[in-house]
């Protein structure tokens, strides 16, 4: 039996990213999260903004140029009663991977919507992943201090384009210049918004009661609008249903501005009264509950250099059940081997320290020293692995050239870290010496040789090469891979981890591949 005191600890947490389109207000929310979790002192420290050129080195310099830098890719705070750990996700598409297995590494979501414009493009791509795991979604409908779309005409194609039933919990009065607050619909409280306040927390003035006469006193003209909308919402809009929300099925609506600090309380919250208490993850044997008190994790991100002085790398594990006590002894699954953890990092806000413990829900940084990959369980005594943690195939290929050739081997090292990151991937194929780096979206292959520059001192550029996709290999019988890998050796290649891939030159090839061997498999996703 698990003692109260851990039991406690699990379920004061809430583990969370947030998804949106561009623009829409991430950055803003994380920052006004943070000053509610006495994270920051005056909000405006989390700034930057990734215009043209600046967008290709984002991911270091930008986030070192925030002011908080990239170790707050994870930001734990009290809130309340709670403890929150937000997960932070790059906001650019091309960074797209890196987002779906953060998400793999939550237990909730806030999807920011910018009421002017409504659902976008990389919202819906974000909502088909939470999909995967039924995540449950709390929406912030942001920027009301600007003009917005009709709200319901806002829910509505929320509803449509992402297929999940909305429930406002608070309605907008006004937007733009006439914004004027928000009404709670279960609390029945009119919430005052004061322009100008957006960098620090403001007491708020409240008013108790949509009928009363200090609402009507206050809102005077606009009280018999706001009353007949908030009837028709009532009677249009689905009630809040926890087990719907839970089920990924229907989500909580806020409205407010980030930028003017209005409304993510509210959202704050909702989060730490509905959202899930740290979850059970799957495994190869079946589910883990976050109760079991043997510790286990996975781990969903790897980062190399994060702090350029020490040239570490760090792996980012999410802790799946069990505590975490500084020193213990862990099962590194895949590799089976037994390793001492005595130097597991935390992050609370801008800051890492060397964590104590650890609980189901928070995520401790492992030094990597080149064992540790994506996907990788750590286990205190069980012999199972995670599942669901995906890597994709690159869609995008270049072959890397280097300036000066005696710096081969810096190379090689390089690109491999950068690869065990996940945002890249490197092919050396069978056939020659060629370094191949495939990509998601062309915004890594800049990073890539940025950091190669910077961060391993060495100068390389890219070529144009004639590959169009690639296909990881497997197959039942070893007799049919060493067939296939005589026959089709022209077209094979390493990855990173030593895994054969195929890399196709052009789509036709692969499906003609693909009918020749049907005993071997060509996977477009490969599973850590
Ligand atoms: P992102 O991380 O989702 O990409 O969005 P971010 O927070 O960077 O916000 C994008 C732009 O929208 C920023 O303006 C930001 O100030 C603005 N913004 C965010 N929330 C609100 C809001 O509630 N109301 C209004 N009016 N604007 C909001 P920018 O001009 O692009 O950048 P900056 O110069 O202000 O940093």
């Amino acid at each position: 039996m698990a003692d109260q005191n851990f039991l406690d600890e699990i379920n004061k947490r809430r583990t969370f990213a947030i998804i949106s389109h561009p623009d829409a207000g991430k950055t803003t929310i994380t920052e006004k999260v943070l000053l509610f979790g006495k994270a920051l002192q005056t909000a405006g420290t989390v700034k930057g903004k990734k215009s043209g050129q600046a967008a290709k080195s984002d991911w270091m310099e930008m986030e070192r140029e925030r002011g908080i830098s990239v170790t707050t890719s994870v930001m734990q705070f009290p809130y309340g009663d709670s403890l929150v750990n937000l997960l932070d996700t790059p906001g650019h598409e091309d960074f797209s991977e890196d987002t779906y297995r953060t998400l793999t590494a939550v237990d909730s979501c806030l999807m920011v919507i910018d009421s002017a414009k409504g659902v976008e493009e990389r919202t819906i791509k974000l909502m088909d992943v939470t999909r995967l795991r039924e995540t449950p979604i709390i929406t912030f409908m942001n920027k009301l201090d600007r003009d917005i779309r009709d709200p319901i005409e806002l829910m509505d194609e929320v509803e449509d384009v992402l297929k999940i039933s909305c429930a406002p919990i608070t309605w907008p009065i006004g937007s733009g210049k006439g914004f004027r607050g928000v009404y709670h619909l279960y609390n029945d409280e009119i919430i005052l918004y004061q322009s100008g306040m957006g960098h620090t927390i403001q007491e708020r003035r409240v008013i108790k009661g949509l009928d009363s006469d200090e609402a009507s006193r206050l809102l005077k003209d606009d009280i018999d609008d706001l009353r007949e909308s908030i009837e028709l919402v009532r009677a249009a809009s689905h009630k809040f249903d926890l087990e719907e929300f839970l089920a990924g099925q229907m989500t909580p609506v806020f409205f407010g501005t980030a930028l003017g600090n209005f409304g993510v309380d509210h959202m704050l919250d909702g989060l730490v009264q509905w959202a899930p208490a740290p979850l059970g993850r799957e495994t190869d044997k079946g589910t883990v509950a976050a109760t079991d008190p043997s510790f286990s994790g996975f781990v969903f991100k790897i980062q190399a250099n994060m702090d350029p002085n020490h040239r570490d790398r760090v792996a980012f594990l999410r802790v799946c059940s069990g505590k975490y006590e500084k020193g213990m002894k862990l099962r590194h699954v895949r590799i089976n081997k037994d390793v001492r953890i005595s130097d597991a990092l935390t992050f609370m806000a801008g800051d890492r320290s060397q964590v104590e413990e650890a609980f189901p829900g928070d995520i401790i940084g492992l030094h990597n020293h080149g064992t540790i990959q994506i996907g990788d369980t750590f286990s205190e005594s069980e012999m199972f692995r995670f599942t669901g943690i995906p890597n994709f195939a690159p869609e995008l290929f270049r072959r890397i050239q280097l300036r000066d050739p005696l710096k081969a081997k810096q190379l090689h090292k390089g690109l491999i870290q950068l690869s065990e990151e996940g945002a890249v991937q490197v092919f050396r194929p069978l056939k020659n010496n060629d370094l191949i780096v495939g990509a998601v979206g062309t915004l890594q292959f800049d990073v890539v040789v940025h950091r190669l520059k910077t961060e391993y001192k060495v100068e390389a550029s890219y070529e144009p090469i004639s590959v169009a996709t690639a296909r990881w290999i497997t197959a039942d019988s070893v007799a049919d891979l060493e067939d296939f890998k005589k026959k089709a050796h022209d077209y094979l290649a390493l990855d990173g981890g030593d895994n054969l891939t195929y890399i196709a030159p052009n789509m036709v090839n692969l499906q003609l591949a693909v009918e020749k061997y049907p005993k071997v498999r060509f996977d477009k996703t490969r599973e850590h």
